[in-house]
């Protein structure tokens, strides 16, 4: 594994093992200080062009944990953000640090950076994809239900937006059942679900029959970053709110889970962000050890960098 680029390439082994670690850096966090410093020595850097609370932070907290110095750059105080090309951009950092994670609206600039660079690239959130919040979010199953296996997941909001996205790559691999409740218009096109090829992902328009005997109820923001203002889309979704009564019809023994931010009176009611807050709350948290456990299998070839050696 030399990038994080989408949870689509991850292979079912690759996952369980990226969350075994997961689990066992958190464990050692609160005995101390690791022992262990991969990153030592090592510069990456996190090239925003999106807000971020939660992945700014847990990606400057992990990378400082594991030995590593870490640079924050956002898109408007760099040249990127004056239009310089993100390939030129790759070719000069590739150089200088060992590593980068990238928050930005194209998937296909994660992509060019990953060739460009030659360093390490993990992608912290683009319109299409989120793997390491989908890499918590199942750390959080495991912790919260043992398992994921025999799962019945659902995923109410807006079900083609990098996070519904990245749960139906999730599920084909990983074989839970996965449901999208989503307004017509807000599915995954007959395309997308045709290269999926995952027998266990449906989708429906009807929020009760997503979430009838579901034992995980995600939703995320009705409008992602880059939609701000749409207010036609934002619609479309009155009828799909996780609220009480929508979650009588899931398993008496369900977790709510939201990536945050979250927008209460939208697609979630204060009442059941509130009676969820510890699931909710030790997800945000799982980022950072999920995503630690990603820098500690991306170490090794961030030390094989070009820069040093060009
Ligand atoms: N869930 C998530 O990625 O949060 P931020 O946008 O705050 O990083
Ligand atoms: N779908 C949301 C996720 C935020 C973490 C967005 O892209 O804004």
């Amino acid at each position: 594994m030399t990038h994080l680029l989408s949870i689509e390439e991850l292979s079912k082994e690759r996952i369980w093992k990226i969350i075994d670690k997961a689990v066992s850096l958190k464990t050692e966090r609160k005995q101390g200080p690791h022992e262990e410093l991969p990153l030592q020595g090592q510069t990456w850097a996190l090239m925003f062009s999106k807000s971020s609370t939660r992945t700014r932070v847990s990606f400057e907290v992990g990378i400082r944990e594991l030995g590593g110095s870490v640079m924050f750059l956002s898109s408007n105080d760099i040249q990127l953000g004056r239009g310089e090309p993100i390939k030129d951009t790759a070719r000069v950092l590739g150089r200088m640090v060992h590593g980068t994670i990238i928050r930005t609206f194209d998937q296909q600039d994660v992509i060019d950076f990953a060739h460009f660079s030659g360093i390490p690239t993990i992608n912290a959130l683009t319109d299409d994809a989120h793997p390491c919040q989908i890499l918590a979010d199942l750390l959080t199953i495991r912790e919260r239900l043992g398992t994921w296996e025999g799962k019945k997941v659902a995923f109410v909001g807006d079900g083609f937006n990098n996070m519904s996205r990245s749960w139906m790559w999730a599920a084909k691999e990983l074989g839970f059942e996965f449901t999208i409740a989503a307004p017509q218009g807000c599915l995954p096109t007959e395309k997308y679900i045709e290269r999926l090829n995952a027998p266990n992902v449906s989708i429906t328009t009807d929020p009760i029959e997503a979430v009838k005997d579901a034992d995980v109820i995600n939703t995320d923001v009705w409008l992602s970053m880059g939609e701000e203002g749409q207010t036609a889309k934002e619609a479309l979704f009155k009828d799909y709110q996780v609220n009480s009564e929508l979650l009588k019809h899931a398993h008496s023994a369900h977790i709510v889970l939201h990536c945050l931010p979250a927008y209460r009176g939208k697609e979630i009611t204060n009442e059941v962000l509130e009676a969820h807050a510890d699931t909710i709350f030790q997800q945000a948290e799982n980022r950072l050890h999920a995503q630690k456990a990603v820098l500690c299998r991306l170490a090794a070839h961030g030390q094989t960098f070009r820069g040093m050696f060009s």
